[in-house]
């Protein structure tokens, strides 16, 4: 008798786990957790139609770390204002961290020399300049270190890619040393 009614609350039990559907637990033992208005990040808020449930920061946030950049469209400026902490530096630290990153993030399009024939170049509707003109050498630091961390034109930022202020100096002294046919 036992056995039976044990037997046959398991096969209700089983019944009753099936199909609760897609988004829900099969059994639910304390609910008050369950139900409730909690918000899913890719949501749609359904009180404001057509609004994303993940708020918008107020304005002035920023990230956690975050060093505003205060030449930010402005390259005039920067070339006047940057000063290269590393000037005259090619030791081998500096290089070697300046020719690492610049293979890594610059090359596929400005070339491994810097000519403007990395291997996406042919693919591009504008295409990356060499860096090896006379343009580019009368640049100052400043200048370079404005177009690695700002982008210009087509060409994006790069700083939240290359985060270390001292990282992108370190590719401006290595595009100089590109510049004297050192490397
Ligand atoms: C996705 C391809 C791409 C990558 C990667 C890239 N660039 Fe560029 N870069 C360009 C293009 C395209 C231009 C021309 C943009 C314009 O003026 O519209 C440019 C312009 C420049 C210029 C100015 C050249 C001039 O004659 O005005 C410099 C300097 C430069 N890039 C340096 C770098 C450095 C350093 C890196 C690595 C941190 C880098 N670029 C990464 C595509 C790229």
């Amino acid at each position: 008798m036992l056995i039976k009614f044990f037997v046959s609350f398991l096969g209700l039990a089983l019944l009753a786990s099936c199909n609760a559907g897609k988004n829900q637990t099969n059994i639910e033992l304390v609910q008050n957790m369950m139900d409730q208005e909690s918000i899913k990040a890719q949501d749609w808020d359904p009180k404001q139609p057509g609004k994303a449930m993940m708020l918008t920061p107020p304005k002035g946030t920023v990230p956690q770390g975050f060093k505003p950049y205060p030449f930010k469209g402005d390259p005039i400026k920067a070339q006047e204002n940057l000063k290269n902490p590393l000037a005259g530096n090619f030791s081998p630290e500096v290089l070697t961290l300046g020719k690492e990153n610049y293979q890594i993030y610059c090359s596929v399009c400005h070339g491994q020399g810097g000519l403007g024939d990395g291997t996406v170049a042919p693919k591009m509707a504008v295409k990356p300049p060499s860096l090896m003109t006379d343009k580019i050498k009368n640049y100052n630091d400043g200048r370079i270190f404005h177009i690695i961390t700002d982008g210009q034109g087509v060409m994006m930022s790069y700083a939240s890619e290359i985060k270390s202020d001292k990282t992108r100096w370190a590719i401006v002294n290595y595009v100089r040393t590109l510049q004297k046919g050192a490397q």
